[in-house]
């Protein structure tokens, strides 16, 4: 990118349980990333409640994009525009975000940029080292599990995806089997580390060809476990349960990421979403990629789960290619990015 071609963009994330703002110069200079999580009020009930998400960033949000604005030292007139996630996500939530975003746009006259979540969690890699293209992205969070084909900038094309349960949700719904805190990933991510892989769960590997994935069976497959183990009053070592699941999930996300790869004849593969923070599946897509001689992108783990600076990063973009949004613009809670 040129030096006039340096976009000041303000980006806002509220598609679940953070409510964050950013400013990103340029694509990739981050010059503030505020987040304010709400993990601790939803921990009580087990999970995100939607009501009370909703609420807790409308209380936040103008406090969040002026901690953003003073931490980066820019003032409202300075942006060139101004990025929200628009989808998917819980569609209350969203509509904080992108009320917020409108209303900034308004007011300081600057462009309204509506980007996907999932293009922020893969942009969350360009602000560590610019993107190189093409590439594979294996996207998985709480809501996704995806394999993406990028060209180049802004353009995405699906080679598989969760025919299910995203594996985020897997990891959660698993945790709260075993009475583990919310979120789930990174406390069986925690327990793992200490166990031994010695329950035999099944890999969902669907048809020879097929780059999709499936996660309820494996998930079915620990409830019955569970209940079988219980029924004839046999004790059950959790963190090998914790790792036996988790082995399961990295084989097949390893092994369909390599086939996306040596498919697509795409040297480069890169890692985005909530469960890229996974010990587990990070050293296993090293070892893979380093003996198959692919380029692995991680993004560092502050930038692993939701914020805003991944949206400012890929908004930045669309910014560029004139993709933005009138004030009609509305949240989609089952946007497709492709
Ligand atoms: O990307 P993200 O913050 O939100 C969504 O867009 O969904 O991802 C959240 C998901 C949750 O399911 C959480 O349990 C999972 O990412 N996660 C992990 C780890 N850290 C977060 N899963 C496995 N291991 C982790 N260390
Ligand atoms: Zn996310």
């Amino acid at each position: 990118m040129n030096k006039q071609k340096q976009p000041l963009i303000l980006g806002i994330e509220t598609s679940c349980d953070e409510t964050s703002a950013a400013v990103v110069r340029g694509g990739n200079e981050l010059l503030s990333n505020v987040i304010s999580s709400q993990m601790e009020v939803h921990r009580k009930f087990g999970g995100v409640v939607p009501e009370v998400a909703s609420r807790r960033h409308v209380e936040r949000i103008t406090h969040i994009v002026e901690r953003a604005l003073d931490e980066a030292g820019v003032k409202l007139s300075d942006l060139d525009a101004v990025a929200v996630t628009q989808g998917p996500g819980l569609v209350g939530a969203l509509l904080i975000g992108v009320a917020a975003a409108k209303a900034l746009s308004f007011s300081a006259g600057i462009p309204l940029v509506p980007v996907h979540h999932i293009a922020g969690h893969i942009y969350a890699n360009h602000l560590i080292r610019p993107l190189e293209f093409p590439l594979v992205a294996l996207v998985v969070s709480g809501g996704h599990t995806e394999l993406i084909h990028m060209p180049k900038h802004n353009r995405y094309e699906r080679l598989g995806r969760t025919r299910d349960d995203a594996a985020g949700e897997a990891f959660d719904k698993v945790a709260r089997l075993m009475n583990l805190p919310y979120p789930g990933g990174p406390q069986i991510d925690r327990l793992a580390r200490e166990g031994t892989p010695r329950y035999d769960l099944p890999r969902a590997w669907l048809e020879p060809d097929s780059l999709d994935f499936s996660f309820s069976g494996l998930k079915s497959a620990v409830i019955n476990f569970l209940h079988n183990a219980k029924q004839r009053g046999e004790d059950v070592d959790h963190a090998d349960l914790a790792v036996s699941f988790q082995e399961a999930v990295i084989d097949v996300l390893t092994e369909k990421s390599m086939k996306a790869v040596e498919r697509t004849g795409v040297n480069r593969l890169l890692l985005a979403g909530g469960v890229s923070a996974n010990s587990g599946l990070r050293e296993r897509l090293k070892h893979r990629c380093e003996e198959a001689g692919v380029e692995l992108w991680i993004p560092p783990l502050a930038l692993c789960t939701d914020n805003a600076a991944m949206i400012a990063a890929a908004g930045t973009y669309q910014f560029l290619d004139g993709q933005v949004a009138g004030l009609d613009l509305n949240a989609d809670p089952n946007l497709k990015l492709v």
